[in-house]
């Protein structure tokens, strides 16, 4: 048995890959374009491993993806391949489209393709399973309910409005064609593997170089934080048991402001790796706000724990230490990320603001 993952070298794929070869043990195909987020030193500990299989290549060559397909008769494809960062969709909105949207339409065909040529038996055991964002849905006002699965689409931003048409897309393959698909809605990510160009991970390798923190506007945007781990599990319990065509939203119940993350990382390197030059907090820096800067998200995840009992094992606290102690510990990966095109991203968001 294979399944087909497309984005297995980016930050959640890479984790969901490992994961899955570690828990479940089935062979992965895993198609990849490594645009500047990819990195195949995240699954550097699979070399040599056969349930690993890695195909170089974007989800919009259509010919490509109909290949793999008849030659590894996947039993299941899980998404994740896309442009991700809401920065670069502002500076350049034409990639969001091309991949999120035209590669998610072109995956959809050669699945259907593929799909509708399947025995009784495998097609109807065949599943789609669609990763996506909880920024589909627009900003919350402060004192509103978190986001259902029912909750309107009101994307703000090239990446989101990407998004929610992908969303839509696989929607309407299902309906049309009857294909097997399955969304899942999460919030933001954060663990081991996240390129730093993304507040986090951005924060602790700032810090320990000794650069600014940049707080975008006035840092009270709230994000509801997810250890990445925890959505690769929500995304295996959707994968098996989820009702085929449904929507699951993926959220730790937990919201935090934007400087309240940035005080609680500086706490805890302040903890692991003082500097002898004083308090990382000196190095908060207030810029120039995100041009539509969404202010609230929060997901409301109860559909997911009461149809498939699916918890989040990690609290923030716990996987805010487990993170930053992961970048401690990987400065070869820090350091090979921060070369070539991160840089000039850097300069090209920073110097600006
Ligand atoms: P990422 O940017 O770290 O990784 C994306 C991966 O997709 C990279 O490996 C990249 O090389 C690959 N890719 C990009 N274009 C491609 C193409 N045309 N063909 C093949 N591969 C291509 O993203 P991420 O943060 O790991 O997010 C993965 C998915 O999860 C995305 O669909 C994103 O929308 C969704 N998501 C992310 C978060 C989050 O907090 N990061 C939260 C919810 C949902
Ligand atoms: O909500 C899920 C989404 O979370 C995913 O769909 C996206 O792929 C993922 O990138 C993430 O989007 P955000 O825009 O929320 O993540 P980012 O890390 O870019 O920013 C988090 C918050 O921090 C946001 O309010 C903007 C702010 N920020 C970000 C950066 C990079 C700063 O204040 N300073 C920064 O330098």
């Amino acid at each position: 048995m294979t399944i087909l993952v497309t984005g297995g070298a980016g930050f959640i794929g890479s984790n969901f890959v490992l994961d899955w070869i570690a828990q479940v043990g089935e062979r992965v195909l895993n198609l990849d374009a490594l645009t500047y987020a990819g990195n195949l030193r995240n699954l550097a500990s699979l070399q040599g491993d056969e349930r690993h299989v890695f195909v170089h290549g974007d989800i919009c060559d259509r010919t490509l993806v109909d290949k793999l397909l008849a030659e590894h008769r996947p039993r299941a494809v899980v998404h994740f391949a896309a442009e991700s960062h809401v920065d670069r969709s502002i500076h350049g909105p034409g990639a969001f489209m091309r991949t999120n949207v035209e590669g998610t339409f072109t995956l959809l065909e050669a699945a259907r393709g593929y799909w509708g040529g399947l025995k009784e038996e495998d097609k109807s055991a065949f599943r789609f399973l669609h990763v996506s964002t909880d920024e589909v849905y627009g900003s919350l006002a402060p004192d509103a309910p978190a986001f259902t699965e029912d909750h309107p689409y009101e994307p703000n931003s090239p990446y989101s409005a990407s998004k929610a048409a992908s969303d839509h897309l696989v929607r309407a393959w299902h309906h049309t064609y009857g294909l097997p698909v399955l969304t899942t809605n999460c919030s933001n990510n954060y663990g081991p593997y996240h390129f730093p160009e993304k507040l986090i991970p951005l924060l602790i390798v700032n810090a320990l170089a000794g650069k600014p923190l940049p707080v975008y506007g006035d840092g009270r945007q709230i994000r509801d934080w997810l250890y990445v781990k925890d959505h690769c599990s929500g995304i295996r319990a959707v994968l098996a048991g989820g009702r085929v065509g449904q929507t699951y939203n993926i959220g730790g119940w937990n919201e935090q402001a934007n400087i309240d993350i940035v005080h609680k990382v500086c706490g805890l390197l302040d903890e692991l790796r003082p500097d002898p030059a004083g308090p990382y907090a000196r190095l908060v820096t207030h810029v120039a706000d995100r041009p539509g800067h969404d202010r609230r998200y929060a997901i409301d995840a109860r559909k997911l724990e009461r149809e498939l009992g699916w918890r989040p094992a990690e609290t923030f606290d716990s996987g805010i230490r487990k993170t930053v102690q992961w970048y401690l510990d990987h400065p070869d990966w820090v350091a090979e990320v921060q070369s070539g095109a991160y840089r000039d991203w850097l300069d090209r968001n920073y110097t600006t603001r």
